[in-house]
């Protein structure tokens, strides 16, 4: 079917034609459950009515324009993000790894402002920061490093939850300037960052000058029940990056900076085409409205803490399955074995999951999803958890 297209991605055989809150749609009119929003973007469901809105008056105005004029709606979005966050000031982008791409341009930017001519940044093992060379410097997946040296160094990678390394790391490397970490690892399996870890952390970024940089693309805009992960540990970093849920599917990302990192961009030091058009603001701005609106974080803690209770009791005593784990409605479950098979199964029962890190089940329902489609999820795939387990045919 879509032969012409470079293959980066092994494809399931499904294609969906519309959506309607947690719901999809196939080509053949087959309905299923939406446990993964796109990889933790739609948040607000598919079709939702505000944003549906919002993005078809915004294209009827003006779609883009440039970012050498004045753009209100993005100076309206960089306020609100700043008031959520606590931090200054906002950079707008496309994606993900552009926002981290941000993230250590900013870091060189600071490190080289003071004299440093060739900053380092500490990174964690098991993080996902993107596939741009610079943001695949930053991530330690071999296999998606394969085959694309020489990457730009500058990262030192240390153990994720181990202040000791970080200190070693500092004490190695005078040059260090940051560090960049998510507090919750999306892709590295549903990892989170123990609080006592994150606020050492902080302090020791305080101590030494560098900037502490936390990137929430996965994490972030409600995800795990507070406007950002960071929060849940009662931090504040000096740069956050955001993407994914925060345009609910159109693209847009965002770097953000405050404290000493600050002022450290200036005209010409960064730039975009796209990055913060009329049209991703107005479908984030109203993302962010309807998530006030309709209390989607307190939703995500509460179905989130629901989910992940209700799995515990299903598969409690299950040989096979090593934890279920995870915060608000980004959860993990981690099997003893590779357990890719188990996405075509779920998709087959009409369930859409993923599998990250080869073994572990994940889960990044829409922010609106409820108690009943939580059941519904645990009662579809639990079984076939089991059965795989078991080593039986679905
Ligand atoms: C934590 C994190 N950072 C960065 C990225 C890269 O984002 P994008 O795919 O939009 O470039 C991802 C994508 O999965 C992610 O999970």
């Amino acid at each position: 079917m879509s032969s012409a297209l470079m293959s980066t991605y092994s494809r399931l055989p499904v294609a969906f034609t519309h959506g309607e809150g947690v719901w999809l749609w196939d080509t053949e009119g087959r309905r299923y459950l939406d446990a993964l929003a796109g990889i933790a973007v739609s948040g607000l469901g598919h079709a939702h009515p505000k944003l549906v809105k919002a993005i078809s008056d915004q294209a009827g105005r003006v779609i883009h324009t440039s970012n050498v004029y004045q753009v209100p709606l993005q100076e309206k979005l960089a306020e609100r993000l700043t008031q959520l966050t606590g931090l200054q000031e906002v950079f707008f982008c496309n994606s993900g790894s552009e926002a981290n791409e941000g993230a250590i341009k900013i870091a060189r930017r600071y490190g080289w402002k003071k004299g440093n001519a060739h900053p380092h940044i500490i990174t964690m093992n098991n993080a996902w920061h993107g596939r741009t060379l610079a943001t695949l410097a930053a991530t330690s997946s071999p296999k998606a490093r394969e085959g694309f040296a020489p990457l730009p160094t500058g990262f030192i990678a240390v153990d994720y939850n181990d202040i000791d390394q970080i200190v070693k790391a500092g004490d190695d490397e005078p040059r260090v300037t940051a560090v960049l970490l998510e507090v919750l690892q999306g892709e590295g399996g549903i990892r989170e960052a123990d609080f006592d870890f994150l606020q050492k952390v902080r302090k020791l970024c305080d101590e030494r000058g560098w900037l502490l940089m936390i990137d929430e693309v996965q994490s972030g805009i409600g995800r795990t029940g507070q406007w950002f992960g960071f929060q849940w540990a009662n931090i504040r970093p000096d740069v956050v990056t955001l993407a994914k849920g925060l345009g609910s599917g159109v693209p847009i990302g965002a770097v953000l900076a405050g404290g000493p990192a600050a002022g450290v961009m200036t005209p010409g030091s960064h730039g975009t085409t796209f990055g913060g058009n009329p049209l991703v603001c107005a479908a984030s701005l109203a993302t962010i409205e309807a998530m006030e609106e309709e209390d989607l974080l307190a939703n995500a803690t509460r179905v989130g803490d629901y989910l992940k209770a209700a799995f515990q009791r299903a598969l409690d005593n299950t040989e096979g399955v090593v934890a279920v784990r995870g915060r608000g409605l980004m959860l993990g479950i981690e099997l003893d074995r590779p357990c890719g098979v188990l996405v075509s199964r779920a998709l087959e029962a009409g369930l859409l999951i993923n599998v990250t890190r080869e073994n572990v089940v994940r889960m990044l329902p829409p922010l609106i999803f409820k108690e009943a489609d939580a059941d519904a999820l645990v009662a579809g795939l639990t079984p076939l958890i089991q059965s795989f387990l078991a080593g039986a045919k679905s």
